[in-house]
Order: C-alpha cells, then sequence, then structure tokens
C-alpha cells in the first residue's frame, strides 16, 4: 500500500486514463497522451478512450457532481475510484491510498471500510425485509447481529423509512427503493459515497424530493460524496462543486455559480444556455449603498440628491425605508409647480433582502423602479436599480455570445 500526500482531498485523481480495448497501454494511449480527441483515437487505433487525462481532487465533507452526456466517461472515472475498474494509466488517491495498487481481501476490506455505493438500478433480495436489506452488507463485514440491526434500522431514519424495517421491498415504490439503496450504502458509516445515477430512474417530483433529503442528511452526516448524474439542473442543485465532462476529459471545475456565470469552454456554455443564470447572482451584488434623502429636504434638493440614479429612498429613524422617490415622479411633480418632497413620494414600493436572488427580484422589478433591500431588522441597507439586474444578466449573456461566435464563425 502506497502513501501519498494529498492535502485535504480525500479523493484525489492524478492524469488518469483508461483505454478499453485489447491494448489499453499501446498505441491508443500513445495517441491519447500526444493529445488527439476520442473521436480521432478511436479512428486510429479501435480503442475507446474512456478516460483522457483527468485530473480533479474532491475534499472532505464535499459533494463533488459529475456532469456529462451519456458516454462522456462519468461511471469510469466513478469506477475507478474503487477499482471497479483496472485504469490505464495515472493515480488515484483516496484517503492517501493508491487504491489502484490494492488487490484481493486488502481492496475489499478498503472499500467496505471507506465507501458505500448506491446505484441507479440495484437489487434488493425480494424475500428479506427491508431491514434485512440494508443490514446485508455488515453482515457479510461479520458484526453481530444486534449490533448491524441497530445500524440499519439508524440508516433506515435517516432516510425517512423507519416505518417500513419489516416491509418486503416489494411493498415500497420505486422511490423507497432508492431510499433503501442509500441506507444500505450509510449502514456501514463510511466517509465515502459513490453515487452514479442514484435519483435518475425516478420520476422528477421524487426525484426532486430524494435531491432535497440527500442535502438535509449531507448537512448533518457531512460524508464525501461523488455523485454522477447527467442531469444539470440536478448537479447545479446538489453540487458543491459540479465537474463537467466530455468525451473522458474535464471542461470545467467549478460552483454552480462558476458554471452558470463564468462558463469556461463554448461546451459548457452551450450547456448552460438554457439556466436561468439570475438563480444563482445575490442581489447584494447587483445593488448599490443607499443614499437615502433626507426627509426635511425640498423636492428639488432631493432631484439633485438623486442625480442620476432611478430613484432613492427615505428612511424613519430606525432606518427603515418609508417611501420612494423615483425621478419620473419627483419631475413629474415638479412641473406641476410643487417643491414638496412628501408630495411626490411613493409607498408602494419593493422591498428584498440581499441573498435574494436576481430571478426572485426579476418580476418586481419589472415595474422599472428600484427596490429596497432590507437586513433582517428592516433597515435599508442597499438600492436595486432594475437597470443593474439587466446589466449583470448581459455580462454573461455576452459571454455566451462570445462563445456562440466563436464556434460559427
Ligand atoms: N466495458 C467497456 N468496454 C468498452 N468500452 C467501454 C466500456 N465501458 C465504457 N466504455 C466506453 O467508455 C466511454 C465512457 O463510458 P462511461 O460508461 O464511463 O460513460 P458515462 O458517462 O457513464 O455514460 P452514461 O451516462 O451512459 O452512463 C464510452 O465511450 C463507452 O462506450
Ligand atoms: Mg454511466
Amino acid at each position: 500500500m502506497l502513501m501519498g500526500s494529498n492535502g485535504d482531498a480525500l479523493i484525489r485523481l492524478e492524469e488518469v486514463y483508461k483505454i478499453y480495448g485489447p491494448q489499453p497501454r499501446g498505441r491508443a494511449f500513445d495517441l491519447a497522451k500526444a493529445g488527439l480527441s476520442k473521436d480521432e483515437v478511436q479512428r486510429r487505433s479501435d480503442h475507446v478512450v474512456g478516460l483522457n487525462n483527468l485530473n480533479f481532487s474532491v475534499d472532505g465533507g464535499e459533494i463533488f457532481v459529475i456532469m456529462g452526456l451519456s458516454g462522456s466517461g462519468k461511471s469510469t472515472a466513478l469506477r475507478s475510484v474503487n477499482k471497479l475498474l483496472v485504469t490505464s494509466y495515472g493515480k488515484v488517491w483516496v484517503d492517501g491510498v493508491d487504491v489502484q495498487t490494492l488487490q484481493g481481501r486488502e481492496l475489499q476490506a478498503f472499500r467496505r471500510e471507506k465507501m458505500g455505493m448506491v446505484f441507479q438500478h440495484f437489487a434488493l433480495f425480494p424475500h428479506r425485509s427491508v431491514a434485512d436489506n440494508v443490514a446485508y452488507g455488515l453482515k457479510v463485514q461479520g458484526v453481530p447481529r444486534d449490533e448491524r440491526q441497530r445500524a440499519a434500522m439508524e440508516a433506515l431514519e435517516l432516510v425517512g423509512l423507519g416505518a417500513y424495517a419489516s416491509n418486503l421491498p416489494e411493498e415500497c415504490s420505486g422511490g423507497m427503493q432508492q431510499r433503501v439503496g442509500l441506507a444500505r450504502a450509510l449502514a456501514s458509516d463510511p466517509d465515502i459515497l459513490l453515487m452514479d445515477e442514484a435519483f435518475s430512474a425516478l420520476d422528477p417530483l421524487i426525484r426532486s424530493q430524494m435531491q432535497d433529503e440527500m442535502l438535509e442528511i449531507q448537512s448533518n452526516l457531512k460524508k464525501t460524496i461523488l455523485f454522477i448524474t447527467h442531469d444539470l439542473n440536478e448537479a447545479l442543485k446538489i453540487g458543491d462543486r459540479v465537474c463537467i465532462m466530455k468525451d473522458g476529459s474535464i471542461d470545467q471545475i467549478g460552483t454552480a455559480k462558476q458554471i452558470l456565470t463564468e462558463p469556461a469552454t463554448a461546451y459548457v456554455a452551450d450547456f448552460v444556455q438554457d439556466v436561468d443564470q439570475g438563480r444563482v447572482i445575490e442581489v447584494n451584488e447587483a445593488m448599490h449603498e443607499p443614499t437615502p434623502i433626507g426627509r426635511e429636504m425640498s423636492l428639488s434638493e432631493a432631484l439633485a440628491a438623486i442625480g442620476d440614479r432611478a430613484g432613492e429612498f427615505i428612511v424613519d429613524d430606525n432606518g427603515s425605508p418609508i417611501g420612494l422617490l423615483t425621478l419620473p415622479d419627483g419631475l413629474r411633480v415638479k412641473s406641476m409647480g410643487n417643491d414638496n418632497l412628501a408630495a411626490a413620494l411613493r409607498q408602494d414600493f419593493e422591498k428584498t433582502r440581499p441573498d435574494a436572488s436576481l430571478s426572485d427580484v426579476y418580476v418586481a422589478a419589472g415595474r422599472g423602479m428600484p427596490i429596497a433591500v432590507v437586513d433582517d431588522g428592516g433597515q435599508l441597507i442597499g438600492t436595486l436599480d432594475p437597470r443593474m439586474i439587466m446589466e449583470k444578466l448581459g455580462e454573461v449573456e455576452r459571454l455566451m455570445d462570445d462563445f456562440e461566435r466563436q464556434v460559427y464563425l
């Protein structure tokens, strides 16, 4: 067993290649290593490039999602981590252990102790109870009966199936069976969960519930999760970081926000172009410092204070916004010969929180008036000009357009 230094990363892949075919270290490997694309290698060597110089690391406690189209190498990457397959080149470190060098009993023990796996489709023993199914892995490990039943019950409680412990699998819905699978992986309390399209067979509503529940469980257990999906929305929702794979290589690794607002390649841009970027940009990134208007000001003075902004708020003694002066309102009242500030103020303004997303305020912004950004105490901490929302989203749009031009021109 070789030890490697790998910082905080619990899983690390370094320069990993996987070539499928009779000669995984032959010409196909040389071509891939020389930088040829998967298609090109296949055409010239009749070997399939599963992984093409894969490098990533997953930190302890992180949900790391690998996303990509069918055939991009997601399962191959995951299976290299528990050595369900043998890689052609490179290192796979798990908790400091060079996994690909493990054999036989040592490998089995390592997998059992460190990792739980959840697949899209997995077999449950039909004639054993849900609890026995969950406990089965522990039985194989020689854990005494009492102890494994306790662990199974705990795991079932975690996934909300405590009441079904003595039911048979056929008495469970698809979603519940998937939960049994998750409980089975959790029962041995592994540090790492490997989940390959674990929710993909579920219908959308159940799937979304499972995602929520997994995030809830994770907030308590803090496992290290390598999660695979071909669904971008699922990836963006549950991933602390998302890794986008294409043809056995990585196009980008980043937070949901980075992927959505700073796509690194035309391929990623194409993937995310239909997603609403506003949901990952917070109001506080688009608001400006409020410069409240004094209540004692005349309308002319207040208009001068607004300058070229769309409007400003006046606040009460607590600093809470109580009125909004917009430029058009002020100019209209003034043109009627009235210089009284109160006559031009409106109370029907929108409020939001600094951590709301731009999508949350998008409809409100459609009124074209500034939105008051208030903190927990209701105090004004920012003014959100609707034009800034468009400005922010426009930056992302421009980035996308640039990629599109690169691809098509
Ligand atoms: N046992 C195998 N023998 C030959 N080629 C394989 C084998 N397993 C995978 N491949 C090839 O390796 C590439 C990556 O496959 P992989 O199963 O990792 O993709 P994936 O991203 O998990 O796809 P999916 O979303 O369909 O599950 C594909 O081109 C596939 O055809
Ligand atoms: Mg797969």
